[in-house]
């Protein structure tokens, strides 16, 4: 087992990429706090999961948007497990809608969660790493669009591409802690956030003609990859961002 003893929290983990990241850390041995903002059955059941692996496990609520309560979050987390060794910072909004009709109250929303909210978290974690001494992880999963551009999302964009620059700019101050800053940057995963597509056969195909893989991903195949970054082998490994998207952030029609 590669986390085996580790105590981790993964923000947004009730559904989606989050869960599938929280199973797969407890599978390897570390014991996780479940956050979730709405979905509390969801998070329950993850626990659950868990618990049944063996782990130890809790969810605990937060509405991530504001420094207060990423900082709540973190010392709930700590105060559950006695530790913290690994921040996933994976809870995200998006929003879709043209440019000249994005209101503040959107913006607000999509950026607090993505960028603040994980902003904090990271500061939180950090501090409680650094006071504690022996090094951690925080990886962020942020989106192929925190560098590909993405039509009719200028908000969650920015809010990826403001993810990407704090992660390279404070891995510098967090390398002499031991503790690393990586960003995990998924493609087209077939999760929550795709309903809408994954719905429509059509919308769907269009898709998957920009995916060379030639299909969605699974939520499994984006936590194999934080698995890597929360584990000692990647102690060597700060201020980088792994694409997982079946090549679809390097697709070119080549006409
Ligand atoms: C978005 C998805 C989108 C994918 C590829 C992800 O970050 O959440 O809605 O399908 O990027 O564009």
């Amino acid at each position: 087992m590669r986390l085996a003893g580790k105590c981790a929290l993964v923000t947004g983990s009730s559904s989606g990429i989050g869960r599938a990241i929280a199973e797969v850390f407890a599978r390897e041995g570390a014991d996780v706090v479940v956050h979730y903002n709405h979905e509390k059955d969801e998070a329950d059941e993850v626990v659950a999961e868990l618990e049944k692996l063996g782990r130890r496990s809790t969810a605990i609520q937060a509405d991530i948007g504001s420094p207060g309560e990423a900082q709540r979050l973190v010392d709930a987390a700590v105060d559950a497990l006695g530790r913290l060794d690994i921040l996933v910072n994976n809870a995200g909004v998006e929003i879709r809608g043209p440019f000249a009709e994005v209101t503040e109250a959107q913006f607000d929303l999509v950026l607090g969660v993505n960028l603040k909210g994980a902003f904090f978290a990271a500061q939180a974690a950090a501090r409680h790493m650094i006071e504690r001494g022996g090094g951690g992880r925080i990886i962020n999963v942020t989106s192929i669009h925190e560098d590909v551009a993405f039509l009719e999302f200028a908000t969650y964009a920015a809010s990826k591409g403001g993810m990407r620059m704090f992660m390279r700019a404070v891995c510098q101050e967090l390398a002499p802690h031991g503790i690393t800053v990586n960003d995990i940057a998924p493609g087209a995963i077939a999760t929550p956030i795709n309903k809408r597509t994954l719905g429509d056969g059509e919308l769907l195909k269009q898709l998957q003609a920009v995916i060379p893989a030639g299909r969605l991903g699974e939520p499994e195949e984006v936590a194999a990859v934080a698995v890597f970054l929360a584990s000692d082998e990647a102690a060597y490994v700060t201020g980088s961002t792994y694409c997982v998207d079946g090549g679809m952030s390097r697709w070119n029609k080549g006409l």
